[in-house]
């Protein structure tokens, strides 16, 4: 097993958690790897940290053999309720977005939804594209959930941090007033998580594909083409794009 961050103290973090992992430094769209040397690919929310979505899983593919399978994650757009709490904040103390915060170009850019996300795969020219939508409860304090952004974690964090004292304490005043809304049991913290899992194959002979569209029947996920599926499969021969709805629907 391979892991790789683009960031130093995630691989010192992770190489001593996974002893039998080769843990590695090294930034999408750029992997030091060969073509075709890995039997499965995961990116666990890594694609919605890039610059470039799609020359990175032009590069996980590519490193993905024929036959090989990836999972990617993403957050889903619009965000669910718990995870826009912090920018409701940010929004409610008047702060706008700094403008040296970088931003994906609209050319780089895809719909964060089932279809969207299944569609940015088909067209990287992944097969057998699902797209399922997860969600959950994260159970949090509001002092936890805080000492993210107010440490400067995630873009939230380096909004919050490049303000002023003042600001700051009035972000914080407001989302200490949206917690509210959110309020468990002895003072916890319920927020509502949404998350797209998508997976794939590359170049999977037809056996698998049915394979592989039967577990998804038998997990309950009803499968059908979707629009663009049918449009990238005249495209790509026999890719054929697939998104799937939840029980819930
Ligand atoms: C939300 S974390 C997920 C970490 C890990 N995959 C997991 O599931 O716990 C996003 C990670 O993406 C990494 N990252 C951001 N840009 C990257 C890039 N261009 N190439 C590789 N990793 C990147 C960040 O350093 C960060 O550790």
């Amino acid at each position: 097993m391979t892991a790789v961050d683009a960031e130093p103290g995630m691989v010192a973090r992770a190489a001593p958690a996974a002893p039998e992992a080769d843990v590695r430094l090294a930034a999408l769209p750029h992997l030091p790897f060969a073509a075709d040397e890995f039997d499965a690919v995961v990116g666990n929310f890594v694609l919605n940290h890039v610059g470039r979505p799609r020359e990175a899983l032009a590069e996980l593919r590519r490193v993905t053999r024929p036959g090989g399978r990836m999972a990617v994650t993403i957050w889903a757009v619009p965000a669910a309720a718990g995870q826009a709490l912090l920018g409701r904040a940010v929004q409610a103390a008047g702060v706008v977005r700094p403008a040296h915060l970088p931003t994906l170009a609209p050319e780089d850019d895809f719909l964060r939804t089932e279809q969207g996300f299944a569609a940015l795969l088909g067209e990287a020219g992944l097969t057998d594209v699902v797209c399922d939508s997860m969600t959950w409860d994260h159970r949090t304090t509001p002092e936890e959930w805080w000492s993210g952004p107010a440490a400067g974690v995630a873009t939230i964090g380096q909004v919050v941090t490049s303000q002023t004292p003042v600001v700051i304490a009035e972000i914080k005043s407001h989302y200490e007033s949206l917690c509210a809304e959110f309020a468990g049991p002895d003072g916890e913290l319920i927020l509502p998580h949404a998350a797209l899992m998508a997976w794939a194959g590359r170049d999977c002979a037809p056996s698998t594909r049915r394979r592989l569209m039967w577990r998804a029947s038998r997990a309950g996920r009803y499968t059908k083409p979707v629009a663009d599926g049918d449009r990238l499969a005249a495209r790509y021969g026999s890719a054929r794009c697939y998104t799937s709805a939840t029980r819930s629907r």
